[in-house]
């Protein structure tokens, strides 16, 4: 049958997908809403677990909702025995952290077969893949350094339980404070390009562990998990405010792209990159080095100074990615984990579109339009 006649756009740029109330981002204003609040609002305030009780239920919870979803994911945290052994495993392999991740998620199956009590399989698929994230990128990265996982407290909260899974002991409030604020920017974003590929797979009818996988695949490619360790090498290699200039000028003259500028839908400035600045200039200014905070806000300044010169009224300006890079250094997290926290914010995302697809959507399934030839012939293989 022909599937000619739909209109090809390329990447489906303005495809309208989905019907969502989870997240909107208008690119022209630089706003993002997540499920009703300006991520202004939302990311200085809310914990990881409101986050995800809001995304699932459209509404905060109350103190004793709270208290059982920090419960229900506490209880889920541990990683069963397979999923440490596969970990190890890669890790001997020396397997980047995005596949170890992704290989490890799907064990989440193994811990979905709990039926919850209400037999709500979904629900109880997706509390186990929010639950265990954290847990399996933290595990890894003791392995990879050849040090045993640390187990999760279940007296801390998700997004601390993370940053003391990595080592580093009880982390301090400020710590906590600027990770619940990454976790919240980064929550959800409309219909990227991950969460478009998990409503995809439920929309078959397939599992929700399924959808995460997939999600994590698409994460995983520089075009969309992106690569904020670039963005934060070049303030490396800069390292004083005066060559900030010259060695921006230089990259740009050789027509490199700056790491951390410009975006696809915003024509403005990000307005992730707002609330993750100030995050980061509360943490470095409690916890972290301050000198290179100053010296990132010059990086910055000069960089949309050139990129104006360069592309003018393009409006080129900083993106989500620039100050993720900084907020998770000041964390203390290396830049191979930087894709994969990012997985464990938008987990709370991938998740709720779940949810969403599989009670309004239908089977997603567009058309292709045939390119190729038509009326061939078979050709004996000796006449070839
Ligand atoms: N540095 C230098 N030039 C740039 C930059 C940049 N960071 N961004 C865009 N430009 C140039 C483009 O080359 C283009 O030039 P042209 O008209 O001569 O071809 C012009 O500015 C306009 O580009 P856009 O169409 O606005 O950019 P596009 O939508 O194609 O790309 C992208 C967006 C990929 C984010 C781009 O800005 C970029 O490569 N930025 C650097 C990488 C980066 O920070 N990625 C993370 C993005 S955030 C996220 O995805 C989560």
């Amino acid at each position: 049958m022909s599937e000619r006649g739909a209109g090809f756009v390329p990447g489906l740029e303005g495809v309208v997908a989905a019907e969502t109330r989870l997240s909107h981002v208008d690119g022209a204003a630089g706003e993002l809403t997540v499920a009703g609040f300006p991520v202004e609002e939302l990311a200085n305030r809310a914990t990881f677990e409101e986050v995800v009780y809001l995304l699932w239920h459209d509404a905060l919870p109350d103190a004793g909702q709270l208290a059982d979803l920090r419960e229900a994911l506490a209880r889920r945290r541990a990683l069963p025995r397979a999923t440490l052994d596969l970990l190890r495993a890669a890790a001997s392999e020396g397997t980047p952290p995005m596949d170890a991740l992704r290989m490890a998620a799907g064990t989440a199956s193994l811990r979905a077969g709990d039926a919850s009590a209400d037999g709500d399989a979904a629900y109880e698929e997706a509390l186990a893949v929010v639950a265990c994230l954290p847990t399996i990128v933290a595990a890894y990265r003791l392995l990879l350094d050849g040090e045993e996982p640390v187990d999760p407290d279940p007296e801390l909260g998700h997004a601390a339980n993370y940053l003391y899974m990595l080592g580093g002991g009880v982390p301090g409030d400020g710590s906590v404070r600027a990770l619940e604020a990454y976790l919240a920017t980064v929550a959800d974003h409309g219909l990227n390009a991950s969460t478009f590929a998990a409503r995809v797979i439920v929309s078959t009818g397939s599992d929700l562990v399924s959808a995460v996988v997939g999600a994590l695949g698409a994460l995983k490619g520089p075009l969309h998990g992106g690569a904020p360790g670039p963005a934060l090498d070049v303030v490396f290699e800069i390292g004083e405010a005066r060559r900030a200039e010259p060695v921006l000028r230089e990259k740009l003259g050789r027509g490199e792209r700056l790491m951390g500028f410009g975006h696809r839908v915003y024509k403005v400035r990000d307005p992730r990159a707002d609330v993750l600045a100030t995050a980061a200039e509360l943490l470095y200014a409690t916890d972290g080095d301050a000198a290179l905070y100053g010296l990132a806000l010059e990086v910055e300044k000069t960089a949309v100074a050139l990129l104006e010169e360069h592309k003018p009224g393009r409006n080129l300006q900083t993106n989500v990615e620039f100050y993720t890079a900084l907020l998770l250094h000041g964390l203390g997290l290396p830049t191979e984990l930087f894709t994969p926290t990012f997985a464990v914010g938008r987990v709370a995302g991938w998740t709720a579109h779940c949810f969403e697809q599989t009670e309004r959507g239908r089977l997603i399934r567009p058309q292709s339009e045939y390119v190729g030839e038509r009326d061939r012939r078979w050709l004996p293989i000796e006449e070839r």
